[in-house]
């Protein structure tokens, strides 16, 4: 992809990773993007972030046909981790710029990437914002967002905020904007990326979003890190944000569960059908077929989450392990839930759930169910009164 001018001195000059299929355990089936902007004021020329190192000769290509590198005046890092920083050695080697601005804990991180202690650090001042000549840069701190030397990069004149991985969606496309995409696969990359990056620093997010309030930005562009840049659906980005960010739930419960000979799988499906019975939406994941990633985006705006296995060797199967932990580290909030599981001699798998949802807070509505090898037809049918009892359960709220 070349080079775009998304508005008058204003260019994108990242590069599309089509390939990428995972992101430190998120799957990527969409791809994503490493965004990177170009902004030339009247005096100064400014490069926002870098790329991925991977695809570093590209990215210097792409800065080649919008400058001479070497006319680069600033460099800004709103970012540390290595998809933003991976290209920056060798950008900085060939672009030599006058000052490299980062927060104190960027340029800490950057150094303990890169160990380049000579580089020319601008530490950003918070209240006054840099002049580059007929435009205005405003560092904004996004402590923790999704790291915590991070910071967005707001021009007023332009209404551009440069978000870096806020608003973002891993998303590869030739298009550069919101609207020129499906919505209904944006929203949900966009969901995708919230529940899987930003879940578990939803605090820090909150404050974000009141600080930009309280800000009155006039945003006329999101250009966000990763995937398509925002200019129409602005208001919709951020209202869906402050749900998110809020822990706010639909009337809904995800099953999540794994199998060994049928019988967990045989207890999700009656809860299910409990559920739908109670009129709530339900969603059933079962591990073998859903990624992580994805599960977990589905339980980003449900109100009850629901887990089951069976007993393997004292303990639960090991995809369902493998969401424990990543759910762990993602700490979905105000959440309602209950268990369900089988066992042959060790009734074990039950506890190791519970406490597993107990230990992100989920308030348990029933302590769950265990059935003996293979559920008979009563067990099922507590099992559908399970799943009756936590819908009427979401549904008083
Ligand atoms: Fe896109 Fe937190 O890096």
């Amino acid at each position: 992809m070349r080079p775009f001018e998304i508005k008058k001195d204003i260019w994108w000059v990242g590069v599309v990773d089509w390939n990428l299929r995972d992101f430190h355990g998120y799957e990527t089936e969409k791809g994503s993007t490493y965004n990177a902007y170009l902004v030339k004021g009247a005096e100064k020329t400014v490069l926002f972030d870098t790329v991925k190192s991977d695809y570093t000769s590209k990215f210097i290509h792409n800065l080649k046909q919008v400058i001479e590198p070497e006319k680069i005046d600033y460099i800004v890092s709103n970012h540390s981790e290595m998809d933003h920083t991976g290209a920056l050695p060798e950008v900085m080697k060939i672009v030599k710029p006058e000052k490299l601005f980062v927060t104190r804990k960027g340029m800490e991180t950057l150094n303990a990437h890169f160990h380049n202690n000579d580089w020319p650090f601008e530490i950003v001042d918070k209240e006054a914002g840099l002049d580059i000549g007929g435009k205005t840069i405003e560092f904004i701190g996004s402590p923790m967002l999704h790291w915590p030397e991070s910071m967005v990069s707001y021009i007023p004149q332009d209404g551009l905020l440069i978000s870096n991985d806020i608003f973002g969606q891993h998303l590869a496309t030739s298009e550069r904007f919101d609207d020129q995409v499906e919505m209904g696969e944006l929203k949900w990359q966009t969901a995708k990326y919230y529940a899987n990056i930003f879940n578990g620093v939803s605090n820090a997010m909150k404050k974000f979003i009141e600080k930009i309030d309280e800000r009155k930005l006039n945003l006329q562009l999101l250009a966000v890190d990763h995937g398509v840049i925002w200019r129409k659906n602005i208001p919709e980005v951020l209202k869906w944000y402050r749900f998110w960010a809020n822990q706010e739930s639909l009337k809904k419960a995800v099953v999540v569960y794994d199998t060994m000979w049928g019988s967990t799988s045989k207890m999700a499906n009656a809860i299910v059908g409990g559920l739908v019975e109670a009129g709530v939406s339900a969603k059933l994941c079962d591990l073998r077929y859903n990624h992580r990633s994805d599960v977990i985006t589905e339980i980003l705006d449900t109100r009850a989450i629901i887990l089951g296995s069976p007993v393997l060797n004292k303990g639960i199967l090991p995809q369902m392990g493998d969401f424990i932990t990543y759910m762990k580290g993602l700490l979905p909030r105000n959440k309602i839930g209950t268990v369900f599981s089988s066992y042959g001699w060790n009734d074990a798998a039950g506890k190791i759930l519970t406490e597993a949802l107990e230990e992100i807070k989920v308030a348990m509505v029933d302590p769950g169910i265990s059935v003996n090898y293979v559920p008979t037809h009563d067990d099922l049918k507590k099992c559908h009164e399970l799943g009756l009892k936590v819908g009427k359960a979401i549904l008083a709220g």
